[in-house]
């Protein structure tokens, strides 16, 4: 399956990623890698992995639907089949997230529908929860919204700043998006009725997967 990963900054997820498939027998190879900002670190990560990048800056777009459009273009001229937001900070138009239903993963670092948007960590702190996470997910138009397809808890604990909970919440979304993406490459995530569920490879039902507390 041709992966076409969307970045906006540090690409460490995108690092992870290339990761999982160098694995062998992985089912899925990144075909191209797309980031809105012209000096996001990720292309480095994408350009010494011997990965094609593109930029595509939102800047030099009237509307979002046009820049949807030029990035939709780009994913096909590239012979995408799935998209993975990793640290994608834009919100796409209804119509390219259609387009892409089922076809686009994102990773977002809080356990999902807790704290959806900006300053997730931050949030959480002051919010006194003892557990948050992160959540990879099948995108649909509301942001940080859609089928959950795996989470792993991560413990926030006293003292923390948003920085070191960043740090540990990060080191899971290593763990967990190259383990979600695997699943769905090979047609073990299934989309039922907005709820995913996991199919072990002899067809038979499998457990969620919820990475435990790191
Ligand atoms: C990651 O923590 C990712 O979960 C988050 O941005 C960071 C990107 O880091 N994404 C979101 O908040 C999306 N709503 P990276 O560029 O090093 O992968």
């Amino acid at each position: 399956m041709k992966i076409g990963v969307l970045i906006s900054g540090r690409g460490s997820n995108l690092a992870a990623l290339i990761g999982a498939c160098a694995e062998p027998g992985f089912r899925g190879r990144i075909a191209v890698v797309i980031s809105n900002r012209p000096g996001a670190e990720g292309l480095k990560v994408a350009e010494a992995a011997g990965i094609p990048t593109q930029v595509i800056d939102h800047k030099n777009f009237a509307s979002r639907e046009t820049f949807d459009a030029e990035l939709d273009r780009a994913l096909r001229e590239a012979g995408v089949e799935l998209i993975c937001n990793a640290g994608f900070m834009r919100i796409l138009s209804d119509g390219f997230v259609d387009k892409w239903r089922n076809r686009q993963l994102n990773i977002h670092p809080s356990l999902l529908p807790a704290f959806k948007g900006l300053h997730v960590h931050q949030r959480a702190i002051e919010a006194g929860v003892k557990i948050t996470g992160c959540t990879v997910h099948f995108v649909r138009p509301e942001m940080d919204e859609g089928p959950i397809v795996a989470q792993a808890a991560v413990p926030v604990l006293s003292g923390d700043t948003p920085e070191t909970l960043a740090a540990r919440v990060l080191e899971a979304e290593h763990k967990l998006y190259p383990m979600a993406l695997k699943l769905v490459v090979e047609g073990r995530a299934r989309v039922v009725g907005e709820q995913v569920t996991l199919m072990e490879a002899d067809g038979t039902e499998a457990a969620p997967l919820f990475v435990p507390a790191i």
